[in-house]
């Protein structure tokens, strides 16, 4: 790491705003602001078990991952149409924008959309079209990853994964989200397998509620290149290694993991015990909209109740760059920019 410039901690939050960063785990329905959903139910003629945006908002108090779901799929039933998909990724690609994120990793869920016969067409292409826009108008570059819900079997995700075949030039890779208790990632060996040689990048959530088995099993039985959560794994010091050695990215979420009860305040957070162990470990927001803040509004909280200081800023944004799956030249142009802008804060000395 190159020497970074002194920073008084009173400039950490603006720099924390300001620097270049990539967001590799955003469920793009999570971003669906109660404003928004209210909007395209009435679009829509959605009939929704809420009486207004205040009712709904109030319901976002979760006690697990469970809870959180319940509602999201909820949120989720106002979708219909290519342009409610393309209003919602615009949404959030303005606001990321907005943050200084320059490459984004978008997760999005079919399944929830086409068992009430959206057609995947619609789906994907109203995000493709947001994502092309993106870089357009702001240059942030945006890819989408299709996640199989895991609460389902394995014969639904072969379902998903042929439907959306024919778009398959729109999306990078495949995740693996939803209930993970009682779900591990066994029960998905042999859609993984085909997603592999088919050239899709591998993610899948592990360890955020599950046992570093999960964990385990992610990586050897699916191929996973990168864990989402995985916070888990510091209570197995053997996977601690694996990660640390072979460099298997995290992206970890902390307003999430704190709205979920996984830690019991952000004071609790593991992030620093991560990093400490050597892990490239990243940021990032999981489901904006029901977890009390963007990306920004992470990386703000974080740094406050683990008093994080400027060097860890550089690692994680340079860790998300790292982690990500742009091409190397793509990551090293982000890296020098990431570079230049903590270079350029000396001359504020
Ligand atoms: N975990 C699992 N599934 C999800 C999540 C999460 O944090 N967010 C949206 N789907
Ligand atoms: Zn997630």
């Amino acid at each position: 790491m190159f020497h970074l410039p002194h920073i008084p901690p009173q400039r950490l939050p603006a720099v924390l705003r300001g620097m270049p960063k990539a967001e590799l785990h955003i469920h793009i329905e999570g971003s669906l602001e109660p404003e928004l959903i209210f909007k395209l139910a009435q679009r829509n003629g959605v009939a929704l078990p809420y009486a207004s945006v205040e009712a709904l908002r109030a319901a976002y108090a979760f006690t697990d991952l469970q809870s959180f779901l319940d509602i999201y799929y909820a949120g989720a039933s106002v979708l219909l149409k290519e342009q409610d998909f393309f209003d919602m990724a615009w949404a959030y690609l303005e606001k990321a924008a907005a943050e200084n994120v320059v490459h984004a990793e978008i997760f999005f869920d079919p399944q929830t959309h086409t068992a009430r016969g959206v057609p995947m067409g619609s789906v994907i292409q109203g995000l493709h079209h947001a994502c092309q826009r993106a870089h357009q108008e702001f240059g942030l570059s945006a890819k989408l990853i299709l996640c199989f819900l895991r609460h389902l079997s394995e014969a639904d995700a072969f379902a998903t994964l042929e439907a959306a075949l024919p778009y398959r030039h729109h999306f990078i890779g495949v995740g693996l989200d939803s209930s993970e208790m009682g779900h591990p990632p066994e029960k998905f060996e042999r859609v993984f397998a085909r997603c592999r040689e088919l050239g899709l990048r591998v993610v899948a959530h592990a360890g955020e509620e599950g046992p570093p088995a999960y964990i385990w099993s992610a990586l050897d039985v699916l191929g996973a290149e990168r864990i989402d959560h995985g916070v888990q794994a510091v209570h197995d010091p053997v996977l601690l290694r694996r990660l640390a050695d072979a460099q298997v990215p995290l992206t970890v979420c902390p307003l999430s993991n704190v709205k979920l009860c996984v830690f019991p305040s952000m004071a609790q957070h593991n992030l620093r015990q991560l990093l400490d162990a050597g892990l490239c470990a990243t940021v990032n927001s999981d489901d904006p909209a029901y977890f009390g803040g963007y990306l920004n509004e992470n990386y703000l909280q974080l740094f406050a109740a683990l008093d994080l200081e400027p060097r860890h800023a550089y690692q994680l944004a340079f860790n998300s760059f790292e982690a990500s799956f742009a091409d190397e030249a793509a990551k090293r142009g982000w890296e020098r920019q990431l570079k230049s802008y903590f270079e350029g804060l000396r001359e504020h000395d």
